[in-house]
């Protein structure tokens, strides 16, 4: 368990780790004590030092994107936490708020402070109940110790926390699209530029971080940015969730360093399930280009899987062993993909759409002649060319199954994927002479 470095995670077992009295016999709301006796532009100075980057899925640089706020007018600034968490494979924000909610909220108030923010955001996917439950006590229990409201801890910084919880929608996790729905619109994307730095939530200079971004903050100035930056790599510094989920003998978050290899994470975690072996898995979630057991000793940060063709996202492992059918996987997350499409643009809205026309004849065995490069064809008409991610994101799992498992795509032309998986069933069909 050496490699693990758990930092957010370190109180979990704690009974009732999420209090306001737990939180603070465990140096709880120390570094806002301090932070607020620090000039702004030292924090958001102190946060660029510690490169920490967004744990939102992209890892835009935390400090530089605070710091993209123009200069104050004296005119309403906002801090949003993006707390919408929908990601397929994506579970940290969840249990990280459930346990220890208080991190977020010391995070927001160092945040907002930083940004001179008089009134911050939690945007909470609308479906966890129990977690908007956890957040609204929090925040209570906040307010009632006089870490939230007027003068702040004695001085003279006032904040206010809403807990928002949405009506779940994949794309309400686009910030743009987030703040339309925050402002009670459609959650559709918004055009950039202007970005939220500039003209975010009611028109006004916003910043959008996701929930593990801004608990990281408290940690970061209790130990000092140094502390931070010297764990992970170079250019991906810190430690951050690695959740693993599917054919995994102990799924679950495991807190490391960035540069963790899915190999010693596997170990750690208690390999495959048993008499199993690895087929394929995700770097980051659903979006993100699928890996194979050749990219087991990857280092999971920024450049070392981009630099292996795919991307970190949301360090979303799920894992697939040898019983899965990639065609049927890949199915089942364009389904996702074209419900989730907001339809704002021609190549999502359309194109998720044949997608999964394509992928549900291959389900089931009954595709014509040219459908594997058809949905090569229609997931590059998608790709660079829609409005917002979602449309590259939906693209990713085609192209890159296709790329690494061609021929079971081309075998589910003629055979359903629930003839030819588990391989077990189709032995035994082939045993019993049945065909497809
Ligand atoms: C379709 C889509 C869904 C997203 N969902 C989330 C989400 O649930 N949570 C999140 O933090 N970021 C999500 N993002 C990324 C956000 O747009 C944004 O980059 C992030 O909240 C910035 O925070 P960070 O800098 O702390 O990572 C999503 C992006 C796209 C395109
Ligand atoms: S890419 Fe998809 S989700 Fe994004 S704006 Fe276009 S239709 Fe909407």
């Amino acid at each position: 368990m050496g490699i693990l470095n758990p930092v957010l995670s370190r109180y979990w077992d704690v009974p009732q780790s999420w209090t306001l009295e737990n939180y603070e016999k465990r140096d709880g709301y120390q570094a806002a004590r301090k932070a607020l006796g620090t000039p702004a532009a030292e924090l958001i100075d102190a946060a660029k030092h510690s490169g920490l980057r967004g744990r939102g899925g992209a890892g835009f640089p935390t400090g530089m994107k605070w710091g993209f706020l123009p200069p104050d007018d004296g005119k309403p600034r906002y801090l949003v936490v993006n707390a919408d968490e929908s990601e397929p494979g994506t579970c940290k924000d969840v249990p990280l708020m459930m346990a220890t909610p208080h991190y977020l909220i010391e995070g927001m108030i160092i945040t907002s402070y930083a940004i001179n923010c008089h009134h911050a955001f939690i945007y909470l996917r609308g479906e966890v109940v129990h977690v908007y439950r956890r957040l609204m006590q929090a925040v209570q229990e906040a307010y009632s110790a006089g870490y939230l409201g007027s003068g702040i801890f004695g001085t003279g910084f006032d904040l206010d926390i809403t807990v928002h919880a949405g009506a779940g929608a994949y794309i309400c996790g686009e910030e743009t699209a987030l703040l339309s729905s925050l402002e009670g619109r459609r959650g559709q994307p918004r055009l950039k530029p202007p970005f939220p730095a500039v003209a975010g939530l009611y028109a006004r200079p916003t910043v959008v971080n996701n929930v593990e971004t801004i608990s990281q903050v408290a940690p970061i100035f209790l130990h000092g940015p140094d502390w931070f930056a010297s764990m992970g790599t170079e250019r991906s510094k810190g430690v951050g969730f690695f959740s693993l989920s599917g054919h995994v003998a102990r799924p679950g978050q495991y807190e490391a360093p960035y540069g963790i290899t899915m190999r010693e994470l596997l170990d750690i975690a208690g390999g495959i399930r048993a008499g199993h072996e690895l087929k394929f898995w995700t770097p980051g979630g659903s979006s993100t280009p699928i890996f194979t057991a050749e990219h087991l000793d990857v280092p999971l940060d920024y450049e070392g899987v981009a630099g292996a063709g795919s991307m970190l996202g949301t360090r979303a492992l799920q894992v697939f062993d040898e019983t899965v059918s990639v065609v049927k996987a890949v199915a089942r997350w364009i389904d996702f993909y074209a419900h989730e499409s907001c339809g704002k643009c021609t190549p999502c809205r359309e194109g998720t759409y044949w997608l999964r026309q394509v992928l549900t004849r291959l389900v089931h065995g009954q595709g014509q002649p040219g459908d594997v490069d058809k949905l090569l064809d229609i997931a590059g008409q998608i790709a660079g060319r829609s409005f917002c991610a979602l449309g590259d994101a939906a693209s990713t799992p085609v192209s890159s199954a296709i790329k690494h498992f061609r021929s079971e795509f081309e075998q589910a032309l003629t055979t359903p994927v629930d003839v030819s998986f588990p391989p077990e069933r189709s032995v035994l069909f082939a045993k019993e002479g049945v065909s497809s």
